[in-house]
């Protein structure tokens, strides 16, 4: 018996059989760069004003740019084709970091990303990065964290265990840390309803804090602000359907937590990160100018409208607009 955690770790990580080590790229899900470039050139857009303020306030000063969880490295490549096309003179000078723990992604992300002939450094853990000044951006990764589930059960709230077979039962708490969440929770979920907890999201935040000399952190991700103990259940995707069995068949689907902005936010306090803002996907877009890609699509019919819904899916509410969220956080400027 483990417990949900460690389920999750293993069924997403285990070199051999889990579900990111053996992942056919948009098989399950799409992220919003495999969707369509679009998110990709706006947010491109918006790292090169973010660094130009950086480099305003650090004259002189090397400037990184770091992609964590940057799987196969398809935005890596969108974000360095707009800084090289549009933001030649940043470009020039600026290293790029890739940091992802799927080993096999990062091979494939590095040789694709050398091709845009900008310096590459990579690394397995934030907790490997040297100390950089610049800025550092993630799209899904922390809801691909591996997160601790609680549930209502009478008038308590206990941890979720995995059997063997992918049986779950409930039991006591595995960890200290998990105690307020579950005081918080047993007052606002309903009987049986869940609440993922990522501590590891957490720990992450304050790693790459430490390692952010000065600059921003800017995340992007499925989730929003959580009140204390809110639920918050995991999610199963398969073949981009929601499938109901969360925990048998380790590795073959995909499993995720909402990230919880409101505890980034909270911790990112505590490690020196000052809230610049928190906008829907939608808003980040429209602000950034992705009006211009509907208008741009081009090709017969059926492409125009292809290309169009798939634009549309980023910025509408039912789609990815309202749902993701984006995080900018400030150090030391
Ligand atoms: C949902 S995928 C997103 C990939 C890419 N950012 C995109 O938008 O297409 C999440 C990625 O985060 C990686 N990942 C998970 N935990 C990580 C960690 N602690 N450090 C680095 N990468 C991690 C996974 O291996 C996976 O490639």
């Amino acid at each position: 018996m483990r417990t949900f955690r460690d389920h999750m770790e293993s069924s997403l990580y285990d070199p051999e059989r889990g579900f990111y080590p053996t992942r056919t790229q948009t098989a399950d899900f799409y992220t919003a760069p495999e969707l369509h470039p679009a998110s990709g050139a706006v947010l491109s857009d918006k790292i090169a004003a973010l660094l130009t303020r950086v480099r305003g306030a650090r004259p002189g000063v090397g400037l990184s740019l770091v992609e964590a969880g940057c799987g196969d490295g398809t935005l890596a490549c969108q974000v360095a084709r707009g800084l090289r096309e549009k933001h030649p003179a940043l470009a020039d000078g600026l290293r790029f970091v890739l940091v992802e723990r799927t080993r096999k992604d990062l091979t494939v992300a590095v040789r694709k990303l050398t091709a845009f002939g900008l310096p590459v450094d990579a690394c397995t853990g934030v907790d490997r990065l040297p100390r950089f000044t610049g800025l550092l951006y993630s799209n899904e990764l922390i809801d691909a964290f591996p997160a601790h589930l609680l549930q209502k059960k009478d008038d308590g709230v206990l941890e979720v265990y995995v059997d063997e077979s992918g049986l779950e039962t409930l039991g006591g708490l595995s960890r200290p840390e998990l105690a307020a969440e579950a005081a918080a929770a047993a007052s606002t979920l309903a009987e049986g309803e869940r609440h993922g907890v990522s501590l590891e999201a957490r720990a992450w935040l304050r790693e790459a804090a430490a390692h952010l000399e000065s600059g921003f952190l800017l995340t992007v991700d499925y989730g929003k602000r959580f009140a204390p103990g809110a639920p918050n259940p995991p999610r199963a995707y398969r073949r981009h359907q929601i499938v109901p069995a969360l925990s048998s068949e380790p590795g073959t689907k995909d499993l995720t937590v909402p990230a919880d902005f409101e505890s980034l936010i909270a911790e990112g306090a505590r490690a020196g990160l000052s809230l610049e803002s928190y906008q829907s996907l939608s808003t980040f877009l429209i602000e950034g100018g992705i009006d211009a890609w509907l208008s741009a699509a081009a090709g017969d019919a059926a492409a125009l409208y292809r290309e169009r819904a798939r634009i549309k899916t980023l910025v509408h509410p039912e789609g990815m607009g309202e749902t993701f969220k984006v995080l900018l956080q400030r150090k030391s400027l």
